[in-house]
């Protein structure tokens, strides 16, 4: 979802579609009818690589397996299926798009999966019944909001505000983000969270210069 142009921080890239509930809706109800039809699951954001690297790194830091876990802006759900098949059994996905939670529900059922909590729910306008979470996951959910046409600068800070209210104190907070440095991302969140590590994310060369296209970082809530 790379709309980086320019770089820079605080609305170095620009406002697009992808940052609306609109565009969102369109999506899920395209993959809705795929699935339906072809039983395709629809995209996995940053690969299936990108949800082995997070369930390793929780194996590695012996998250227990009936930790809270929590992810916001689920899409199709595919990341929970694959905590479920891990042996995780306290897992929660939330969504905006009704469309996106529907195609979870309907994935996870042909996965014959139960026990996952699925809810329709606006990240930045929470229903207060959603606190307590040992461990929060944003796959590209972030940077979908950091998109949004209409005030974005304003959306990062409720979203900050919304993981304080959402994590345990000392839970993690575990970000993959293609639109953010880590540098940047610090910022975003170092008020209140603490870098615990940086992920190994695939390299890129180009022109002779090298870096990361993705960044996946572990916050600690402080
Ligand atoms: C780039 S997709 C990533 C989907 C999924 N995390 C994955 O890795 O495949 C961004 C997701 O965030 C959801 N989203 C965006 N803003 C949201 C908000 N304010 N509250 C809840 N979900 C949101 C979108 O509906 C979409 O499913």
């Amino acid at each position: 979802m790379s709309a980086r142009g320019g770089g820079g921080r605080g609305g170095g890239f620009g406002p697009s579609a992808l940052g609306t509930r609109e565009h969102w809706d369109s999506v899920y109800e395209r993959e809705l009818q795929a699935f339906q039809e072809y039983g395709d699951m629809g995209e996995i954001w940053f690969g299936q690589e990108s949800m082995a690297r997070l369930i390793r790194w929780m194996q590695r830091h012996g998250i227990p397996l009936d930790a809270s876990v929590l992810d916001i802006g689920t899409g199709n759900g595919v990341f929970l299926t694959e905590l479920a098949k891990s042996g995780f059994t306290n897992i929660t996905g939330i969504d905006y798009s009704a469309s996106a939670i529907q195609l979870s529900e309907q994935i996870i059922e042909r996965e014959g999966l139960s026990g996952i909590t699925l809810k329709v729910e606006d990240f930045l306008n929470l229903s207060t019944e959603l606190s307590g979470f040992h461990i929060c996951i944003d796959k590209g959910t972030f940077d979908a909001i950091s998109l949004n046409p209409e005030n974005a600068a304003e959306k990062r800070k409720q979203y900050v505000k919304a993981l304080s209210q959402v994590l345990q104190l000392k839970g993690y907070f575990l970000i993959t983000s293609c639109n953010w440095t880590k540098e940047e991302l610090l910022e975003e969140f170092g008020a209140g969270f603490e870098l615990l590590e940086e992920l190994p994310t695939p390299q890129f060369s180009f022109g002779g210069r090298s870096g990361n296209s993705v960044a996946a970082l572990v916050f600690q809530k402080a």
